[in-house]
């Protein structure tokens, strides 16, 4: 947040991107090396990361609902995310601590807004209330082709196992949702970076930790 002086607070890094780009890996290994940087890092998801948000999950998730409209949807996000700030992301950073998301306010405006057809000013208006000041300092964006990502995810899923209700959205869904996240990153550049997300981990991986190093060590003296 502009209004506090940037030792006292940790920083906000979230993970975006469609389905199978590798978000999760990607997350968790950064996680891993800002620990061993010396930087006290809490890893979380969305929708979840407080146990009143992981029951939205649950129920978001789950396939037991009936037909619903992209604004109600959005609404469940935001229902979770706003219990996931209060409960855990607002006391990490306030303590200083880093956090880094895997999902955060640009998936809803990516697969409810620019895919599901939700008016992007309802999102835009509900955000402000929610997410108020707590805004990310480094939005990750991992793009690839949605042919590619929906292929990956069918082939790390076990076997029997029913995809999520968004993975099983046509291509052309995954490809306004590629078109949204591209869209976001065009519009704030400043707080979102694309990292392309075809082809192994690692040099992914070595990719994001230069950008952190970058947009976000540098300005700590690290
Ligand atoms: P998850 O199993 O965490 O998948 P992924 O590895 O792709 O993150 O499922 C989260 C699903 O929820 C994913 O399909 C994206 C969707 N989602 C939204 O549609 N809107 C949102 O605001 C968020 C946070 C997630």
């Amino acid at each position: 947040m502009a209004s506090q002086p940037p030792a006292a607070r940790g920083r906000f890094i979230t993970f975006e991107g469609g389905e199978g780009s590798g978000k999760s890996t990607q997350a968790r290994l950064l996680a891993e090396r800002l620990k061993h940087a010396g930087i006290d890092t809490v890893l979380t998801r969305e929708p979840g990361g407080s146990p009143f948000a992981e029951q939205v999950r649950e129920f978001i998730l789950g396939q037991k609902h009936a037909a619903h409209a992209a604004l109600a949807e959005a609404l469940l996000f935001y229902a979770a995310r706003a219990d996931h700030l209060e409960a855990t992301i607002r006391p990490a950073l306030t303590a200083g601590k880093w956090l880094i998301a895997d999902r955060f306010s640009d998936s809803t405006r990516a697969y409810q807004g620019a895919a599901g057809g939700a008016h992007a000013a309802a999102i835009e208006t509900i955000d402000r209330v929610v997410v108020a000041g707590t805004v990310p300092d480094l939005t990750l964006i991992l793009d690839l082709p949605p042919e590619e990502g929906l292929r990956r995810a069918a082939d790390r899923r076990p076997a029997g196992a029913a995809s999520d209700p968004f993975e099983s959205r046509d291509v052309a869904f995954h490809k306004r949702l590629r078109a949204g996240f591209q869209a976001i990153a065009a519009a704030e550049p400043q707080r979102c970076a694309v990292i392309e997300a075809s082809g192994p981990a690692a040099p992914i991986a070595a990719q994001i930790w230069r950008t952190i190093e970058v947009r976000l060590l540098a300005q700590r003296g690290l």
